[in-house]
Parts: C-alpha cells; sequence; structure tokens
C-alpha cells in the first residue's frame, strides 16, 4: 500500500472527497497525513475527523521558502510518504521539494491545462469567454503547473455563468477525478515518457 501525504491550505473539498475514495476502497493507497499552512484550514479538521494525522507547519517559522520546504520534506519523509497529493496548496514548491519527490507529487488545477495556469484559473477561463473549461491532475515539477498530465476532464461553461458557478462544477468534477488519478497512481499504472503520461492496461 502505499502511504500517501495531502498538503492543502484552504477549505478542503478535494482532502475530504480523498478521504472518503480511501475509506471505501477506491484508493489503494492510505491517507497517512495532512499538512497545511495555515492554522485555520478547515482541511486540518476534516483530516483529523478522518482519523488522519493532521499538521500545521508555520510558514512564519522559517527564514525563507527553502528552510519552510525543507521543513515540510521532513515532516514527509518522517511519515515514510510515498505520494505527496497537493489539493489547494496555495504555495509554490521549490525545486529542492520537487526533487526531494521525482514524479511523486500530483497536482489539481481547475482548468484545461496548459490554458490558464496560475492562482485564477476559474476567473481566467471566464474572463477570456471560453465555451469549454475543466480540471487537470498532472504531475509536479520544478514550473508552475507544468508538469505530465495524468487525467483532464471537460466542464462546459454555461450561459450566465459566474465564478462561483462554475468553480461549483468545476469541483464536483474534481471530487471524482482526484481520486481515481491517485488510485491509478498508488495501483503503478501510470508511466511517464518525457511529457506524455501512460495509463496502463
Ligand atoms: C481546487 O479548485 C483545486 O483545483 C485548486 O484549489 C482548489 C482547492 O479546493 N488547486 P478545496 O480546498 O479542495 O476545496
Amino acid at each position: 500500500m502505499k502511504r500517501i501525504a495531502v498538503l492543502a491550505s484552504g477549505r478542503g473539498s478535494n482532502l475530504e472527497a480523498i478521504l472518503e475514495a480511501a475509506e471505501r476502497g477506491g484508493i489503494s493507497g492510505e491517507i497517512v497525513l495532512a499538512i497545511s499552512d495555515r492554522v485555520d484550514a478547515p482541511a486540518l479538521e476534516k483530516a483529523e475527523k478522518g482519523g488522519v494525522e493532521a499538521v500545521f507547519v508555520d510558514p512564519k517559522k522559517y527564514s525563507g521558502r527553502e528552510a519552510y520546504d525543507q521543513a515540510l520534506v521532513d515532516q514527509l519523509n518522517r511519515a515514510r510518504v510515498d505520494l505527496v497529493v497537493l489539493a489547494g496548496f496555495m504555495r509554490l514548491l521549490s525545486p529542492l521539494f520537487v526533487r526531494s519527490f521525482p514524479m511523486q507529487i500530483l497536482n489539481i488545477h481547475p482548468s484545461l491545462l496548459p490554458a490558464f495556469p496560475g492562482t485564477d484559473g476559474v476567473e481566467q477561463a471566464l474572463a477570456h469567454g471560453v465555451k469549454m473549461t475543466g480540471c487537470t491532475v498532472h504531475f509536479v515539477d520544478e514550473d508552475l503547473d507544468s508538469g505530465p498530465i495524468v487525467l483532464q476532464e471537460a466542464v462546459p461553461v454555461i450561459q450566465r455563468e459566474t465564478v462561483k458557478t462554475l468553480h461549483q462544477r468545476i469541483h464536483a468534477v474534481e471530487h471524482r477525478l482526484y481520486p481515481t488519478a491517485i488510485d491509478l497512481y498508488c495501483r503503478e499504472k501510470l508511466k511517464v515518457e518525457g511529457r506524455r503520461c501512460f495509463i496502463l492496461e
């Protein structure tokens, strides 16, 4: 069984969906740790409720990004984590962190990458006027929202859409897509060649 850690800064609805999927056997791995950079993140509470160790690592206690990321790496190593899952973790990870877990970090982004990377993927899609957006699960490399794509699903933009309604519908898809991608990773069904990620039979 792969040992999984989830890093989240906010609401934690993806973390919740991942916990539920693991609970019902939809992920062949164990969620062993949740980490947040915000003390008041509802995600931490949700992890604890699900019986998962929840740790707040305070950015203010470290001199800079590398020192902070080293503290995260130490936590992940202590828990003997095989897979790091970013679920709304609002910090750009340093090369130090990414190199500590090569092709072992997944992220979910609320757009069809490479369109609309960055913190406001939903707002950007709406402002651009696209008729179709969605979400992307990808491996994390040293650039922003740029690693090999594991799974994507489209979500249409409807008339009179607002950021709130569009994000809600994207979230609903995320809650299904992310556990699926995590399970594929845990069952060693993902094979990365360059930028392409193949799903093995
Ligand atoms: C999701 O929309 C995800 O795509 C983005 O951050 C959001 C996290 O939401 N990376 P939640 O905290 O899981 O509810």
